[in-house]
C-alpha cells in the first residue's frame, strides 16, 4: 500500500469513528481519540484508552504519561511523529475507569482496521488492555520486555507508562525494554528480508536524518 492508500484508510477510520456510537462511551467523550502518527512507520505503540487530557485534545498520550512516552522514546533516538500511536479504546471512560469487556469489543474493529492500513513490523503493547488483544491470559509482569511473533508480526509487551512513571522498579524496567526496540525492529525487518516475496518496508523520507538510525 502506499502512503497516500494508508492515509486515505486511516482517514476513513478516523471519520467513522468520530461518529461512531456503538457502545456507552461514546456519551461522555468530548472528543475522540483515534490515534495519530507516522502511517508508515514499522513500530506501532498501542496504550488502554484516552485519559482527560486526551479526550481534551482528541490527541493519544499527551498527559503526564505522555510526556514519559516522549521521553521513552527519545531514550532510543525516535521522536513521537516518527512512530504511530494508538488506543485500544477510542473513547475516554468516564473518571478514568478500566475499559468493560464489551466496550474493548465494540471498539475491537477501528484497531484491527488501522494495524493493517500501517502494517507494522513490530506492535508494541502498552499495559495489559493491549497486551490481552495480542497475547491473551498472560501476565505483563512475567512476559513484558519478550518479543513473540503473533502471526508475520513481532509482539513486544511492556508496562504501561501511566504505571510505570511513578513506581521506580517499574520504571527501570519500562526503560530497559524500551533499549530494547531497536534491536527487535532489526530482527523483525530481517525476518521480512528473508522473504523474497515482500518487498522492505518503506521508511518514511520526512523525519530529520539524525533520527533514521532506527527507523
Ligand atoms: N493512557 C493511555 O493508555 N492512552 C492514552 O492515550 C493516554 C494515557
Ligand atoms: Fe465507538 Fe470505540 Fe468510542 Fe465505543 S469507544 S463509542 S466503540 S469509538
Amino acid at each position: 500500500m502506499t502512503k497516500e492508500e494508508k492515509v486515505e484508510q486511516l482517514e476513513a477510520i478516523n471519520a467513522e469513528v468520530a461518529a461512531c456510537e456503538k457502545c456507552p462511551l461514546h456519551q461522555g467523550r468530548t472528543h475522540t481519540v483515534p490515534g495519530e502518527g507516522n502511517p508508515n512507520s514499522p513500530l506501532l505503540f498501542i496504550g488502554e484508552a484516552p485519559g482527560f487530557h486526551e479526550d481534551q485534545q482528541g490527541r493519544p498520550f499527551v498527559g503526564a504519561a505522555g510526556q514519559f512516552l516522549e521521553s521513552l522514546l527519545r531514550s532510543i533516538g525516535v521522536s513521537r511523529r516518527q512512530v504511530f500511536i494508538a488506543n485500544v479504546i477510542k473513547c475516554r471512560p468516564p473518571d478514568n475507569r478500566d475499559p468493560e469487556a464489551s466496550e474493548v469489543s465494540a471498539c475491537n474493529d477501528y484497531l484491527d482496521r488501522q494495524i493493517a492500513a500501517i502494517d507494522p513490523l513490530v506492535i508494541v503493547t502498552l499495559g495489559r488492555y493491549s497486551l490481552n488483544k495480542f497475547i491473551p491470559g498472560q501476565r505483563i509482569s512475567r512476559i513484558h520486555g519478550q518479543p513473540r511473533r503473533v502471526g508475520n508480526r513481532t509482539v513486544m509487551p511492556m508496562y504501561h507508562p501511566a504505571a510505570a512513571l511513578h513506581r521506580g522498579s517499574l520504571r527501570r524496567e519500562i526503560e530497559a525494554d524500551f533499549a530494547k526496540i531497536p534491536d527487535v525492529v532489526r530482527a523483525a525487518r530481517q525476518l521480512v528480508h528473508e522473504q523474497p516475496d515482500e518487498p522492505p518496508p518503506t521508511i518514511d523520507p520526512t523525519p530529520p536524518p539524525e533520527q533514521l538510525s532506527l527507523l
